[in-house]
């Protein structure tokens, strides 16, 4: 039998997965010490398989996650899966310079050693799965955003660079609608110009759809541009929702027509839901066992 665990940073999203799998829920006890540093206990014991649901930022949630994982095993789990919906430091997956830490791969090890296997919705760069040493599966929710896109009459999906391509087709195939990255074309020394590669976009209903919005910024230079080149109307659309300080009010600066993330981080503009993921990836990685 399997318990979905349910830690404090994803705890609505622990219950969606937990509905969808048709498994128990455990609220584990949490606590933080007057000195900041954290304490959880699962009490009841579990017999099957503990899927532990957990976004790691800011990093108390990596350190609450990590006391999860063993905290399973001490409850008796027989197998201990971690489903990690945002995986915090995932765009530190290589060293640009040397003597840089190469965070991703730090992070993704100290989890897998606490675990037998990881899901994870949506990672930056798809190489992340190969870091925790364990079986990891990456999950999309993309699915769930392109339903959201149709509900908005889009036609156009773009990435905001080639990286960001596969998603963005992916959810331009769902829709059957065309798809473009946008690129920075340098006209000066001083001056940039950004904008679709192939496409125009005059008139267009456009969703620009990135893995993350941090601080707004790629997805606000990216709206104001479009806006500027005449799309009629500018969906900023991703996975995870950060949203750190006046993101969203820098979206709606820019021209931001709608804004739209999913719930790996509870956020407000969290309209769709990642649990259909996390079911698949929990159920792929008991496939494997
Ligand atoms: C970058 O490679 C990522 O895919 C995002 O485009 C970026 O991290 C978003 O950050 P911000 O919202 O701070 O521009």
């Amino acid at each position: 039998m399997t318990v979905v665990v349910a830690g404090t940073a994803s705890k609505d999203l622990a219950q969606k997965a937990a509905d969808l799998l048709k498994a128990k829920l455990v609220e584990p006890e949490a606590k933080t010490f007057p000195d900041g540093e954290r304490y959880v206990r699962i009490a009841p014991k579990i017999e099957g398989t503990a899927l532990v649901v957990q976004s790691t930022w800011p990093d108390a949630n990596l350190v609450e996650l990590m006391f999860l994982l063993d905290a399973a095993r001490s409850a008796g789990a027989k197998r201990v899966l971690a489903a990690v919906p945002y995986f915090a430091y995932a765009r530190q997956d290589r060293r640009f310079q040397d003597g840089e830490a190469l965070s991703a791969k730090v992070i993704a090890q100290a989890i897998g050693r606490l675990c037998d296997g990881v899901v994870t919705v949506d990672p930056h760069k798809e190489l992340l799965v190969d870091f925790f040493g364990v079986p990891a599966r990456h999950e999309s929710a993309v699915p769930q955003l392109a339903e959201e896109f149709r509900r908005l009459d889009v036609d156009t999906v773009l990435a905001p660079d080639k990286g960001a391509m596969v998603r963005a087709t992916k959810a331009a195939e769902i829709l059957g609608c065309q798809v473009d990255h946008l690129e920075k074309t340098r006209l000066s020394s001083t001056e940039v110009v950004i904008k679709a590669k192939s496409l125009d976009v005059r008139g267009q209903r456009v969703a620009i759809l990135d893995d993350m919005i941090s601080t707004g910024g790629t997805m606000a230079t990216a709206i104001r541009e479009l806006k500027r080149q005449g799309a009629g109307f500018v969906a900023a659309a991703c996975t995870h929702g950060l949203f750190v300080s006046d993101a969203a009010s820098k979206l709606k600066a820019a021209g931001a027509d709608e804004i739209l993330a999913t719930d790996t981080l509870p956020n407000p503009f969290a309209k769709v839901t990642a649990a259909p993921a996390l079911a698949q990836g929990y159920k792929f990685l008991e496939g494997t066992k």
